[in-house]
């Protein structure tokens, strides 16, 4: 598809972001399973549930814009996924392993919330109410995610991978 408008550079986007959601919903069961720490699994199989609503609320954006849910490759996620499975794979030390997921999984975070900031902000241009709201809800649960994920780190995990 060419971008001619700044509502195709908006679907453009959400494709991406979609794409993105769902390769974080096919990764998060192996973290949830490598995780050692019982507060980081709970934290991550929450936000793999999470996810699924996310997924479903992305698929009525689509809808308000008239298009079929596609998703369009993302490398950035891809990317920061494979970073995520290096350390699954290399990491003996399951405490150092935690601190590294809840690292890769705030870079997941991190990567959802720019996302999510430019839709809400292109969608208010466009006037698209309904579609903020959905775009606000999954940037809430994101940003909760990081903070739940950084609270986890810097109470126990971080400690633990230094000792
Ligand atoms: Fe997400
Ligand atoms: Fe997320």
């Amino acid at each position: 598809m060419t971008v001619k408008t700044m509502e195709d550079l908006f679907v453009e986007t959400l494709k991406d972001i979609y794409y993105a959601e769902k390769q974080i919903l096919k990764a998060l069961p192996a973290m949830v399973k490598k995780a050692g720490a019982k507060q980081l699994k709970d934290a991550l199989e929450t936000h793999r549930k999470e996810t699924e609503g996310q997924v479903d609320r992305l698929e009525q954006v689509f809808q308000l814009f008239e298009v079929s849910p596609r998703g369009k490759k993302c490398e950035a996620i891809e990317g920061i996924i494979a970073e995520a499975k290096e350390h699954m794979e290399d990491i003996e030390d399951p405490e150092v392993l935690d601190a590294g997921m809840i690292g890769s999984a705030q870079a997941v975070e991190h990567y959802e919330i720019t996302r999510y900031g430019t839709l809400i902000a292109w969608a208010k241009q466009l006037g698209k109410d309904d579609a903020i709201e959905l775009l606000q809800a999954n940037l809430e649960e994101e940003k909760h995610a990081d903070e739940l994920l950084s609270e986890i780190a810097e109470a126990t995990v971080n400690q633990k991978a230094a000792a």
